[in-house]
């Protein structure tokens, strides 16, 4: 299923937050959106996601999503979401829990999300009990559960420290490469959308535009940080966030 978003605009009271922007996300790809903080990355997810309605332009998917999705546009937040009086496969229990099926198929859905980001051992643990790195795969393991057509992720990994953020990036990787996911993934980190992300959109600062769309051509596990082509997409992606932020700060400079 392929996800599209043609020229939308957004605004919150008088402040334009997105301006025409245009994505179409293909089935089985990651898609970075890399931009500054406040320049409109979340609100853009959430029109993704349907949680808000865009001022201007529409959204759309097309073709079909995986047989068994219940939910086709699935959260993974920053914070985990987790709730923290339920147990971890609880927790990956909950979105299943309005939908009509057979206790085997609903515990079945559990199992095989929980083994797919390696939390089959800890199944009967609570949140408090979790290292962030784990609470964050008990999240993404919820959203497997709906076996979702398209991942949306907002900074998943800003609340984890760097060699967390470390390991997780590995296990993403690992999970595209067994499942093949498809996903929107947003971050203010360069590294991580060079790392993740099959094409990086830069956005530039508020009103958030399309900078540039940037496809990084590389499998995964040739993508080490000393790899020419690596170093290349980064240089290429720190000139177009370079410009946003000194443009950002001759416009503070010539205010004062
Ligand atoms: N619900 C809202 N009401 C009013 N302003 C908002 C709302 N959500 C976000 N904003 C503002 O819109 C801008 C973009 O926010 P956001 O999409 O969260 O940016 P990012 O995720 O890139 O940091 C920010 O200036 C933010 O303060
Ligand atoms: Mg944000």
């Amino acid at each position: 299923m392929d996800l599209i978003a043609r020229s939308i605009t957004h605004s919150y009271g008088g402040m334009v937050v997105l301006d025409d922007v245009s994505l179409t996300v293909r089935s089985g790809e990651i898609v970075a959106i890399l931009g500054p903080s406040g320049c409109g990355k979340s609100t853009f997810l959430r029109i993704l996601g349907g949680l808000e309605k865009p001022r201007g332009g529409r959204v759309f998917t097309q073709g079909e999503p995986p047989a068994k999705t219940l939910n086709p546009l699935t959260y993974v937040f920053q914070d985990f979401a987790l709730i923290p009086w339920m147990s971890v496969e609880q927790n990956v229990m909950l979105p299943l829990e309005h939908h009509p099926m057979a206790d085997a198929e609903r515990r079945a859905r559990v199992a095989s999300a929980l083994q797919r980001v390696n939390l089959t051992e800890f199944a009967a643990v609570y949140p408090r009990q979790l290292s962030g790195g784990m609470k964050q795969r008990a999240s993404i393991a919820r959203a497997l559960a709906v076996e979702p057509a398209i991942l949306l992720m907002d900074e998943p990994l800003s609340a984890l420290d760097a060699q967390t953020r470390d390991l997780l990036m590995d296990d993403l990787i690992r999970l595209w490469n067994e499942t093949r996911f498809t996903a929107v993934y947003v971050t203010h980190n360069l590294a991580e959308a060079v790392r993740l992300g099959h094409r990086v959109v830069v956005l530039s600062r508020r009103p958030g535009r399309i900078r540039d769309i940037v496809e990084i051509d590389l499998p995964h596990d040739q993508r080490a940080e000393s790899s020419p082509d690596v170093i290349r997409a980064r240089e290429i992606l720190w000139s177009l966030i370079r410009e946003e932020a000194i443009t950002a700060d001759r416009e503070i400079s010539d205010a004062g």
